[in-house]
Order: structure tokens, then sequence, then C-alpha cells
């Protein structure tokens, strides 16, 4: 079988981990070449690996007879380096954030429908074991008609490093968003109508948030919150609230409470009104809150074989561009945003 020739561009802490893992590991895939401007982690790459290491990646491009470029870079970097790498004829892998706004995700786009290679847009949180039973539970009515939706992480912990600054696309709307925004929006189903965000700098050094808030109405009626925090802890992660019960999540742990509440005969007469016959179920989930990058490769190897399509396509990570620039704009003109 013939291998997928692949390169890391940008191998970081994300590049050197979560993607060089299944490359190397992967039957599908051979690591033909990485780039890195630090010289140190062009050393690693190349210790552990044996493959050519590049400094320029535009050298790369034109010395490689690559597959897949795996763009892994600093958030402001990923759309030039993508449309590069699809402009020289090559397939791409752009990580989360894929782009720092629409315009730079329309960009992409455009180059991906001329080049006739294949842009694949990285969104683990969609393969997360939260969000798998999460679809699973909400399909089956398990608490009646879903009507609100929290999704958050909250952290006691800081950052000081280039997701701090604006001018490298940081902030954790852009970068935490595609796991926070993303899946309650999917869970919900349907259309995103409206948004009102509020964004803060609290405690992290630079200029860009370490909180977000966001409130988005989808065209069903469904209520999404979602949230990045800084200064809290023990938040749980999701809570879901239908006409029958609720689910929370804290971490891998999964509760479900459901009810059948008496229903009044009539509105206006005092009657018995709590819950009765309450059930809580506990359940663990699988550790891959955050997808298994493992089980995601072979996704994107299926794609470039032409077996299957990639389950994340341009235009879905679009969407998600549009609904993070709408929260940024909301924050900054402080309204509503509809979409
Ligand atoms: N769960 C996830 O999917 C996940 C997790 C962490 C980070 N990320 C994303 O991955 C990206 C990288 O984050 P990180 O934490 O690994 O950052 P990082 O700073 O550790 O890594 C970036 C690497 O890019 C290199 N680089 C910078 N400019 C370059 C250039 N011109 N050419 C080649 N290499 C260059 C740097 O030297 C560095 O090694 C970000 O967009 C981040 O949001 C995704």
């Amino acid at each position: 079988m013939k291998k997928i020739k692949t390169a890391v561009l940008g191998y970081g802490r994300s590049g050197g981990s979560l993607h060089a893992g299944p490359i190397e590991k992967l039957e599908q895939f051979e690591m033909a070449a990485v780039c890195d401007i630090d010289p140190q982690r062009r050393t690693l790459a190349s210790e552990r690996f044996g493959c050519p290491v590049y400094e320029n990646y535009q050298e790369m491009l034109e010395k490689e007879r690559l597959d897949l470029v795996c763009v892994i870079t600093r958030s402001d970097q990923h759309c030039k380096m993508a449309c590069d790498c699809l402009n020289a004829g090559v397939n791409v892998l752009v990580t989360k954030p894929w782009a720092a706004n629409s315009v730079e995700a329309e960009r992409m786009i455009a180059a991906e429908k001329k080049s006739g290679k294949k842009l694949l847009p990285w969104l683990p949180a969609r393969w997360g074991s939260d969000l798998r039973r999460l679809k699973e539970l909400k399909n089956a009515k398990a608490i009646g008609n879903v009507f609100i939706i929290r999704r958050a992480v909250s952290t006691f912990s800081t950052r000081c490093d280039w997701q701090t600054e604006k001018r490298f696309a940081g902030g954790y709307l852009l970068n935490w968003g595609p796991h926070i925004v993303e899946p309650p929006v999917l869970l919900a189903g349907g259309k995103v109508k409206s948004v009102f965000g509020q964004l803060r700098q609290t405690i992290n050094p630079g200029d860009t948030e370490d909180v977000f808030i966001a409130m988005i109405t989808m065209d069903n009626g469904t209520i999404v919150h979602a949230e990045f925090t800084i200064s809290l802890t023990d938040m749980p992660s999701w809570m879901l609230q239908g006409d029958r019960g609720t689910i929370t999540v804290e971490g891998t742990k999964l509760t479900m409470i459901t009810n059948v509440p008496p229903r009044p005969v009539e509105s206006a007469r005092m009657s018995k009104t709590v819950a009765q016959d309450n059930k809580t179920t506990v359940e663990t989930l699988s550790a891959d809150l955050y997808g298994d990058a493992y089980v995601i490769y072979r996704e994107i190897a299926a794609a470039l074989k032409g077996e299957k399509e990639f389950p994340v396509t341009p235009e879905d990570a679009l969407e998600l561009s549009r609904v993070l620039d709408a929260i940024r704009t909301s924050n900054a003109e402080n309204k509503v945003v509809s979409l």
C-alpha cells in the first residue's frame, strides 16, 4: 500500500505530539519531512524521524514530493501557509483555529477549489466522547426535548505565550472556541440565528481575551450558552436541560436525571408540581473528550485515498469562523448579531 507522504509544518507542542504521533505510528502515513524555524525543534524531529528537516516551508514544498502537509503553526500563520501548500499542489490539514476570521477562511476555500486538492480542517472535538454520547441521548429523547445547552471550560491557570497576543491570532475565542462553541451548536442542530458575546481580558498578560461568554440562539429555538472562563474550577463542561430531565458532564462523568413532572389539569389551579420518580444514572465516558487523533488520522487517510469523504468540510469550518466572528463583533458593538 502506498504511504501518504506527510510533512508537519510547525513541530511545536501540538505538531510534535498530537499530530506527529499518528503520522509516525499509523501504517498509512510516512513522515516525509518536518519544517520549523526553530533549530532545536528541527534537531529533535531529525533525530526522531530521520527525515529531511527544513527551516523554510517554501523550500520544503519545492524539494519534496508530498501528499499532505499538516499546518500546525501559530494561528495567524495558517491561512497563508495552507494557501501556499494548496497552490503548490499539496493536500493540507489545518489545525484549529483553521483561520483567524471568515475572510481568511474564504480565501483558503478559494485556494482549495483552484488547486483541486483537499483542504482538511482539524476540528477534533467533533470526535469527542462527550459529544458522541450526548448526541445519542438527545436523539433518543432521554431527557425529552432539549431546550438549553450549556458548554463551558474553566481553568484556574494562566498562560504566557503567543496565544495571549492579538497579532498572533491568540485569545481563547479563536483557540478554544472550536472546542467550546462548535460542539453544542452541532448538538443543538439547525443553524445559528443570532449571537450575543462578551470577551474580557482579566488575568493573562498580552492584549487579548482570557474569558469569553456567548449566548447563541439556534433557528430551532434552542439556546446555546458557550463559555471559556479563567479563575474558576470545577464547573461542569456540559449542562443540558430538557423538558423531561437534565444531563451534566464533569470530566468523564456523565450524570442524567430523568423525571416525570405531574401535569396540572388547569393552569390556574394550585396543585402538586414537584417532579416525581426522579431517576439518576451515572456513566463514565471514555477519555477522548477532544477526540482521538489516531481515529481522526485514519479518516484523513481514507479521505486522501478516495475511500470516503472526510466528515468535516471546509464549509463547516467556514460556518464556525462566521459564528466566532459574530461573537467578536457582538462584544465590540455590544449588540446581538444576526447571522
Ligand atoms: N487540541 C488541538 O487540536 C490543539 C491543541 C493545541 C494547539 N492547537 C493549535 O495548534 C497550533 C500550534 O499551537 P502550539 O501550542 O503547538 O504552538 P507552538 O508555539 O508550540 O508551536 C508552533 C511551532 O511553529 C513553529 N513556527 C513558527 N513560525 C514558523 C514558520 N514560519 N515556519 C515553520 N515553523 C514555524 C514554531 O517554532 C513552533 O515550533 C495553534 O493554532 C493551536 O491553536 C491545537
